[in-house]
């Protein structure tokens, strides 16, 4: 059998996750096979602790399942070596979560051209990339603002500017409106399906969010039992 069936990009097999508590241990995830086609927008819910970022942290090989294997954009993620993980992440996703991580003394461009500059773009293409998706995602004219000159819906802007600068296969987003108010979530969350769809990414969205997950292709709840769609 191949690793990819047919167009899946991404595809977990059994994967039981658990972690180390007091004397035992704590199982997060439990019987977890699933199986995302490249271009499909996914939606993941579910209530708070229930292992929505645990599956996400697996997926972006930021984390190992205690058993079963993970399998995207054509790597065997969760046996994959530390500099393995690098390159996959650098190339192949694209995150953005809650909390934006932007480089407090780097400028809006210069966080969004970071990525392509650690993989090893020449930094003109980067520049004129960079701008580019800061046009795109509203801010042609705040690239030379610091992310403490912006605000929360802007920030998110340019980690999605720079979750986007190496034109990845595979966007995670973890509730990444969770921190904006209703008119800001709106706004980032339609230039994020926007661009997902116009670059013909595959997009995982974890969400509290009911509206957001109904704007999905798919949408998964998680629970202790397993994954369910709805
Ligand atoms: N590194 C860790 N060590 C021990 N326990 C952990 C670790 N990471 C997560 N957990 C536990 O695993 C469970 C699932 O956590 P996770 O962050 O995946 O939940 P979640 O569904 O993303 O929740 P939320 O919606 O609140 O973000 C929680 O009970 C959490 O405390
Ligand atoms: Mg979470």
């Amino acid at each position: 059998m191949n690793d990819m069936e047919g167009s899946a990009l991404i595809q977990l097999r059994d994967i039981r996750k658990a972690y180390p508590s007091g004397n035992g241990e704590l199982e997060v995830l439990r019987d977890i096979s699933l199986s995302v086609n490249e271009g499909e927008l996914v939606a993941i819910t579910g209530e708070s602790g229930c292992g929505k970022s645990t599956l996400l942290n697996l997926i972006g090989g930021l984390d190992r399942p205690s058993e079963g294997e993970v399998l995207s954009c054509g790597f065997p993620v969760s046996r994959l070596s530390e500099k393995a993980l690098t390159d996959y992440r650098n190339k192949s996703l694209g995150f953005v979560f809650q909390f934006h991580f932007l480089l407090k003394d780097f400028n809006a461009l210069e966080n969004v051209v970071m990525p392509a500059l650690i993989g090893g773009e020449k930094k003109s293409r980067a520049l004129d990339r960079g701008a580019e998706l800061l046009d795109r995602v509203g801010l042609g004219e705040r690239k030379d603002h610091f992310p403490s000159q912006l605000s929360g819906g802007e920030r998110q802007r340019v980690a999605l500017a720079r979750a986007l600068i190496n034109d990845p296969r595979l966007i995670m987003a973890d509730e990444p409106t969770g921190n904006l108010d209703e008119k800001n979530s709106r706004l980032v969350e339609e230039i994020l399906f926007e661009l997902t769809r116009e670059f013909n990414k595959t997009l995982l969205l974890v969400t509290h969010d009911p509206v957001l997950a109904g704007k999905g292709s798919r949408r998964l709840h998680l629970t202790q039992g397993g994954v369910q769609e709805l």
